[in-house]
């Protein structure tokens, strides 16, 4: 049967066609004995709807998967969410349909964290500027007389969101000398044990901090967390970087600490509006660092996001519980010791 044609008798499974080509081509290998494999783009058109109705699972980049889908959606076993944050599916909707929702939380702490680090780093150096000044200064100036810069050991790391994520980053910081601060609604014993972190308040955190790095989910409570007045707790002379997700900073009001200089600078890997439009005043701002929410993008990591996601799409269409359901569906689904994990 060519890769055009339907298999009648296999589940349909449509893949985010906004995956780079060759993630989507590996799932579709690593699914092709199991399921007729199709990508997809704009899933909730009027064109694509005819394909959801047939499909099984789901593979999700950057979709909404709501209601409105789900309501054409009736074979539908499984939502698998290429990535940890699951902000855009509707999880309650789902499970009330019997379907599950699975994520990739354990495999791309590593790559995030590391991103976290390079903005510090790149922030701290001035990494950017100083690549430019070699390029158009240095000779000219005959020697370095480029603005010294700032150590990272011995400063205070706040970090707001201790989970996964965020004990990577804390777990860096060590090794870089940093003291380290955390704010978040869960005390973290072990952690703290363990790698000597602080639990503060949120308050103490932005007061303190001369770098304050975000890692927590986007949902209601934490959409705006920082805002004007988070931000001008902060420090004068601090970064603030944000790996997790754009709308958990007022965007705005960082624009404005930004050009009026309340904080020092920001790295950002994440937006309100992806992509970052070229009219952001982010875009010419000098003391920001921008990367294109490219957190889980190393090789390594993808191929770990890709047979993870994979092998639970596999387990729904073959009546197993997937291994990686969100935490709200633990109890919902729990997993069969007869299921062989
Ligand atoms: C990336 O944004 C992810 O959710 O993994």
């Amino acid at each position: 049967m060519g890769r055009g044609e339907i298999d009648p008798l296999k589940p349909k499974v449509i893949i985010s066609a906004q995956l780079r080509d060759e993630v989507k081509e590996a799932l579709r290998r690593l699914l092709n004995d199991v399921a007729d494999v199709r990508f997809l783009t704009n899933w909730s058109s009027r064109d694509s709807l005819e394909e959801v109705m047939e499909a099984e699972a789901l593979i999700a980049l950057h979709e909404y998967v709501d209601e409105s889908l789900l309501r054409h959606a009736s074979k539908l076993k499984v939502v698998s969410r290429f990535g940890v944050g699951y902000d855009r599916i509707d999880v309650k909707a789902c499970t009330k349909r019997g379907i599950y929702v699975t994520y990739t939380p354990n495999v791309l702490s590593n790559a995030v964290a590391e991103l976290t680090f390079a903005l510090m780093l790149c922030l701290s150096r001035r990494i950017m500027e100083s690549d430019k000044y070699v390029r158009t200064k240095w000779a000219k100036a005959g020697r370095c007389a480029f603005p010294l810069r700032e150590d990272l050991a011995g400063k205070t790391l706040g970090i707001i969101g201790l989970g996964r994520i965020g004990t990577e980053v804390a777990r860096r910081a060590k090794a870089f000398r940093m003291r380290i601060i955390y704010y978040d609604k869960i005390r973290r014993l072990n952690t703290e044990k363990d790698l000597g972190v602080e639990h503060v308040s949120l308050d103490e955190l932005l007061r303190t901090s001369d770098f304050v790095s975000i890692h927590v989910p986007l949902t209601p409570e934490t959409t705006s967390l920082i805002g004007e007045e988070e931000l001008k707790k902060m420090k004068r002379t601090a970064y603030i970087i944000n790996t997790s997700r754009g709308p958990v900073i007022d965007e705005d009001a960082l624009c404005r600490a930004l050009e009026e200089r309340w904080i020092a600078g920001a790295g950002l890997d994440v937006f309100t509006k992806e992509p970052l439009p070229l009219d952001s005043p982010l875009i010419k701002m000098k003391n920001v660092v921008l990367t294109p929410h490219m957190g889980t993008h190393t090789v390594e990591t993808r191929h770990l996001m890709m047979s993870t996601v994979a092998e639970d799409v596999r387990r729904a269409l073959t009546g197993k519980t997937p291994l990686n359901l969100v935490p709200e569906q633990k109890d919902v689904f729990p997993l069969k010791r007869k299921e062989g994990i």
